[in-house]
This record gives C-alpha cells, sequence and structure tokens, in this order.
C-alpha cells in the first residue's frame, strides 16, 4: 500500500451560501474549463440547473453542470442517491446532440440507488404532512426516504448493478404496503437496474481511488455543491431542509477528499434571495416587489416550476454559511436584476421573527453586461462594498446577466 503525502491544494469547490437557486452554474461554467475534474458529491435529481446544449436549454438534474467541458471527467460522489432513469435520459440528451459522456463518467460504487418507490414514499411522506400544517414542499424527488434507506442501512447501492435484487425488494413489498399503501412493483425496478448496467457498468467504479490518483498527479478537481447551506441537514433551517450536507464539509466527506487538499472555497449569493418550499424567511416580499423580482430574475423552479418565494439579501445568513464553509471569496450572482429599484433594503438581523432592514439608495440603470467593477454605478458599487464589509470577504465574482460573459471578474 502506497503511503500518501498531503496533497496540494488541488481542489476548488462551490457551495450556495443560501437556499439554493443561487445561480452556481454560470460560475461553473466559467471555471470547469481550467479543471481535470468535475465533481458532484451529494443530493440527488433535486438539483436542477439549466444547461445550453444545441442553443437549446435542459435542465439537468444528476449530472454536474460542467460535464459539458469535453475534457473534464465527471464524478458523481459517494454522498449521491442516484435515480437512474433520470441518469441515462441526461445521457441520452447530450448523445442526441453529439456528446457521448459515458467515457468519461465515473459513479461512486457507494452512492446510493433511489428507486422509484422511494419517490413515492415522498409523496406520501409529504401528503401526509401537508394534512397537518406541515408540509415541508419537497421537490418529490424521493431524496428523503433514500437518505432514509442509507441511514437505517437498508440502502442498495451502486454496487449491486448487474444483479438481480428482486428477491430484496420483493422483502420490503409488504412494509411499503402496509406503511405507505404503495404497491411496489419490483419487476419495474429491476428492468431499469438492468436498462443501467448495459450502459454504466464500466462507469461505476472506487472513485475515492481515482480523485486521489488524479490529486496526486496534480490533476484539479471543481466540486459543485447541490443545494444550499440552509438546506442542510444539520445546519440549515430544520426541518425546512433537504436530507443530505450540502456546505463544504459534505462535499469533502460525500466525495472521500481530505480537508487538506482544498483550496479554494467560493461561497455563491444572489444579490437578492429565493426560497422554494416552506420555512422562515425573514426578508421575503410579497406583493408587487416580490413579483417584479420573480420576473425579472426568472424565480421559477427548475425541476419543480414552482414559483420562488423572493425577497431580499439576508446579511445574518451569509455570514453563517461564511462561518460553516470558510468562504474565500464571493460570486454575488444577479445584480442587475435589482436595476429597477429604487430601495434596496438589506436584511441585517431580526427581532421578533421581523428583519431589521437596511435601505440603500437603487442605481435605476441597466448594469447588464458590465464587466468592470469601476463601471458599475456608484450606489451599485457601494451595496457590494457593503457586503465586502459585514463578511470580512472579498466579491471577486459578481453576475450580471444571464449570458456566460455577463460577470464581472475582479
Ligand atoms: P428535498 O430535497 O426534495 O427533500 O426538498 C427539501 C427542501 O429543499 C424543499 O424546500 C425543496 O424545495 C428544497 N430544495 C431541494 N433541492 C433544491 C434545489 O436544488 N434548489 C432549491 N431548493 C431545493
Amino acid at each position: 500500500m502506497q503511503r500518501m503525502k498531503s496533497p496540494a491544494s488541488v481542489v476548488t469547490a462551490v457551495i450556495g451560501a443560501q437556499w439554493g437557486d443561487e445561480g452556481k452554474g454560470k460560475l461553473i461554467d466559467l471555471l470547469a474549463e481550467n479543471f481535470d475534474v468535475v465533481a458532484r458529491a451529494c443530493g440527488g435529481a433535486n438539483a436542477g440547473h439549466t444547461i445550453v446544449v444545441g442553443g437549446k436549454k435542459h435542465v439537468f438534474r444528476l449530472l454536474p453542470s460542467g460535464c459539458l467541458h469535453t475534457n473534464a471527467e465527471i464524478v458523481l460522489g459517494a454522498g449521491m442517491v442516484m435515480h437512474l432513469p433520470t441518469l441515462l435520459e441526461e445521457i441520452g440528451l447530450l448523445r442526441n446532440e453529439g456528446m457521448d459522456i459515458v467515457p468519461r463518467l465515473r459513479i461512486s460504487h457507494e452512492a446510493h440507488i433511489l428507486f422509484d418507490f422511494h419517490k413515492e414514499i415522498d409523496g406520501v411522506l409529504e401528503e401526509r404532512r401537508s394534512k397537518l400544517g406541515k408540509g415541508i414542499g419537497t421537490t418529490r424527488r424521493g431524496i428523503g426516504p433514500a437518505y432514509m434507506d442509507k441511514a437505517a442501512r437498508t440502502g442498495i447501492r451502486m454496487e449491486k448493478l448487474g444483479e438481480d435484487i428482486r428477491g430484496e425488494l420483493q422483502k420490503r413489498a409488504d412494509d411499503l404496503h402496509v406503511s405507505y399503501g404503495i404497491a411496489l412493483d419490483a419487476e419495474r425496478e429491476q428492468k431499469q437496474l438492468n436498462d443501467a448496467e448495459t450502459m454504466l457498468k464500466s462507469c461505476v467504479t472506487d472513485t475515492i481511488q481515482l480523485l486521489h490518483d488524479r490529486m496526486y498527479s496534480g490533476k484539479r478537481i471543481l466540486i459543485e455543491g447541490a443545494q444550499a447551506t440552509l438546506l442542510d441537514i444539520d445546519h440549515g433551517t430544520y426541518p425546512y431542509v433537504t436530507s443530505s450536507s450540502t456546505t463544504i464539509a459534505g462535499a469533502l466527506q460525500g466525495l472521500g477528499i481530505p480537508p487538506n487538499a482544498l483550496g479554494e472555497v467560493i461561497g455563491v449569493a444572489k444579490a437578492y434571495c429565493t426560497r422554494v418550499g416552506a420555512g422562515e424567511f425573514f426578508t421575503e416580499v410579497e406583493g408587487s416587489i416580490g413579483e417584479r423580482l420573480r420576473e425579472r430574475g426568472g424565480e421559477y423552479g427548475s425541476v419543480t416550476k414552482r414559483p420562488r418565494r423572493c425577497g431580499w439579501l439576508h446579511l445574518p445568513d451569509l455570514i453563517r454559511s461564511a462561518m460553516i464553509n470558510g468562504f474565500s471569496c464571493w460570486n454575488i450572482t444577479k445584480l442587475d436584476v435589482l436595476d429597477t429599484e429604487a430601495v434596496i433594503p438589506v436584511g441585517m438581523g431580526e427581532k421578533n421573527g421581523k428583519a431589521i432592514m437596511q435601505e440603500f439608495v437603487g442605481w435605476k440603470t441597466s448594469t447588464v453586461g458590465v464587466t468592470a467593477f469601476d463601471d458599475l454605478p456608484k450606489q451599485a458599487q457601494q451595496l457590494v462594498v457593503f457586503i465586502e464589509q459585514e463578511t470580512g470577504i472579498p466579491v471577486r465574482y459578481i453576475g450580471t446577466g444571464q449570458g456566460r460573459e455577463e460577470m464581472i471578474v475582479r
């Protein structure tokens, strides 16, 4: 066995600081071409990022958005819960556009398989909670139930691909029927597994060994965080959270990468804030202002199409996320969405469940496509500097539009 010295800091991570949908994909798109490996660590098809392939927009759920960079190896880590038909669909879609990613796709043999029955349980549990007025508003993609199985040590992992698991599934049929009223279709689940095996068998591997081999040969790894810090199972707004660890620690754990390999952790936050699903949101604004933010920011769930709840930036959230993740810098996204606002409130704290706001004068002029900080209106510069001062972390990237090039890099 080779004894390993500490790897160099060859790993960069992009982590959401709010409730997801911060627009991490655009930064990843910008960074990915300089990396040899792009990796996802946790979560499953609850994530959604819009990717433009062959001039058409597609929403990817399991593949990292950096997968379009043809040289990069793609790693799906052990912390993930994998709905295989969704993965095959994404691979097929890319094939139709002339890109075969299978030769560079590596899937951890430790990752858990998310079956259709997990999705059905998710729906049943959500209905039950809703009847009690305690709905979480999950994406109904089976994430919670798949992690329930993992924690209960009854999960089925990718290493089982190719095996006949009908007997194992059948043993659960009675329980699923009694507990959730679900009729398990073991034949269908097995067929999906067989279909996946045909395409993916060569992709399933020990990704820990692979990542370490790459690190020790000086290859650069980009981790794409899924969901975001305030949805973290431990540190988020529990119980209105997802079921995985969405922080940098969770990403390292999910991939089996040691902390001393970590270089930069880039925190991504919108210049305002959104949330899908239930739970606290102190700076939420409803009515015409909320609607304006939603329309200008295109704030509709990419997986569920649900209108996102919209509100103002809440600095205590950014400070807390920075504490947990040790961000080296910020990417503030979608600054241009605020272009039409006369007044821009920023949450500074809360008292008795109400946010304490500080108001900034809006710039009321277009910032779309601005690529130099000095070309931003003075009021917009002041807002960015304020974020830096309050969080103690530099803002290195500022999003100023949907296009790839519409970004200030400082
Ligand atoms: P689950 O992850 O489907 O169990 O959903 C739990 C909570 O996390 C719900 O409020 C979802 O709306 C939210 N959520 C899960 N994934 C994402 C995401 O990628 N972006 C935004 N919210 C998410």
